[in-house]
């Protein structure tokens, strides 16, 4: 293939930081350049598929591009076997015993129950000092939390829970993830115990006491599981709660909005997952030839489906670089299309709008005096270093 031989090249998608606005202008570039471009990507060079539709149709092509032989070769490597490197009839039986769990009237309930006070809690240590960073303070804690107590496991030190999902999440380093993967399920052991013997209104329990085929899950089952929400849930979540607070504090008339109409917050939170997605982009690998955008792809490419690029497709989207809540809502790729669309993108709103709602309640008059590292940045999985923020106290 010709074009493979020719990436766009001067930047690297999986390894550069491409803060703020060069990502998009990036993507913009490739989008006008065509729709399956060739780019560098850790050093190798993935097609990226730049708009709307056709990542969309590629979403839903998954017998061509099944999304399990590519966590095959990354998730599953550290975390064990679970439903996101699985396809088609395990995929779908592994699954379903984690839906309920996420499911909105579920979400409706943890979010009344555990994840409003939650948030305050968090907001009860900080809010009185009227300074802070809120990576460090709320958006790389809160959904550590959320996702321990949706789970039913005991919460570790901030510090500790935070650098084992990033390990576990990171196939780059395989000795510091073996060690995370080991140190946090040490911790699981003896609840998994624990459950089995007495189950409780948790996924642990339910997890433990799942039946597949007439087979309740092995231990190993259970736990791969477990790893696999706790990383996934709680960094994607964390990296757009940090997005939303960048961008609205980049918007100071949207966080002003924001304070007086309610009723805009949603519309504020689905916004912000179209305009700045923490997966920006996301590897598959084609399992058969198959056509993309028009294109022949050979089985054993790798693809890159452009979920930030697509979300800011100007066929799609009018005007579709302005953060603009009063737009008509529309679809996005934020959370994938299809089978392995995320389970978890109920629960990542409310996080999201709960957040908003307690940091526009306790924080007044919340700026941004220094604004390094506050531009999400990432190719890959995209979000700020520091929101080192002020209020009214
Ligand atoms: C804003 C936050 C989130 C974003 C942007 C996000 C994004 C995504 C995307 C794009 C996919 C599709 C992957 C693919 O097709 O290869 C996905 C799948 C998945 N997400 Fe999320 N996610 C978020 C939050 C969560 C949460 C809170 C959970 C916790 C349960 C979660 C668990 C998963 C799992 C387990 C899958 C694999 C689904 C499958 O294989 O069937 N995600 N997510």
């Amino acid at each position: 293939m010709e074009r493979l031989a020719s990436p766009a090249s001067g930047f690297d998608i999986g390894t550069d930081p491409l803060p703020g606005d060069e990502l998009h202008r990036l993507h913009a570039e490739l989008r006008a350049r065509g729709a399956l471009v060739p780019v560098p990507f850790y050093g190798m060079t993935a097609l990226l598929v730049s708009r709307f539709d056709d990542v969309r149709e590629a979403f839903r092509d998954d017998a061509s591009l099944p999304g399990g032989p590519t966590y095959q070769q990354t998730v599953e490597k550290i975390v064990g076997r679970t439903f996101i490197s699985m396809d088609d009839r395990e995929h779908h039986l592994y699954r379903k015993l984690a839906m309920p769990a996420f499911q909105s009237g579920a979400i409706a309930r943890f979010n009344e129950g555990e994840l409003v006070a939650l948030v305050h809690e968090l907001l009860d240590r900080f809010a009185p000092r009227g300074t802070g960073d809120l990576v460090e303070e709320l958006t790389g804690v809160l959904p550590y939390y959320a996702i321990t107590r949706k789970l039913g496991i005991p919460r570790a030190r901030d510090e500790d829970m935070r650098h084992w999902a990033d390990q576990l999440l990171n196939p780059r380093d395989p000795e510091g993830a073996a060690t995370a993967a080991r140190e946090f399920t040490d911790i699981l052991g003896p609840i998994l115990a624990a459950r089995r013997a007495e189950p409780r209104e948790d996924l642990l329990s339910a997890l433990a006491h799942a039946v597949i085929d007439g087979e309740r899950l092995s231990d190993e089952d259970v736990l791969s599981h477990v790893r696999l929400l706790f990383a996934v849930g709680a960094t994607t979540t964390s990296h757009a709660m940090g997005n939303l607070l960048s961008t609205l504090l980049e918007h100071p008339e949207l966080l002003e909005r924001a304070r007086r109409e309610p009723g805009l917050r949603p519309a504020l939170v689905h916004e912000l997952l179209r305009f700045e997605p923490p997966v920006a982009n996301l590897p598959r690998l084609s399992s058969r030839p198959l056509r993309v955008a028009g294109e022949e792809v050979p089985p054993g490419t790798l693809l890159l489906f452009g979920l930030a690029s697509a979300n800011r497709d100007p066929a799609v989207f009018a005007d579709a670089d302005r953060y603009d809540p009063d737009r008509p809502a529309q679809d996005v790729l934020t959370f994938g299309f299809g089978v392995k669309y995320c389970p978890g993108a109920h629960l990542a709103r409310r996080e999201l709008l709960t957040a908003l709602d307690a940091v526009l309640e306790r924080l007044p008059g919340l700026r941004l005096p220094d604004a390094a590292g506050a531009a999400p940045e990432g190719g890959t999985l995209r979000h700020p270093r520091a929101l080192h923020a002020a209020w009214d106290v």
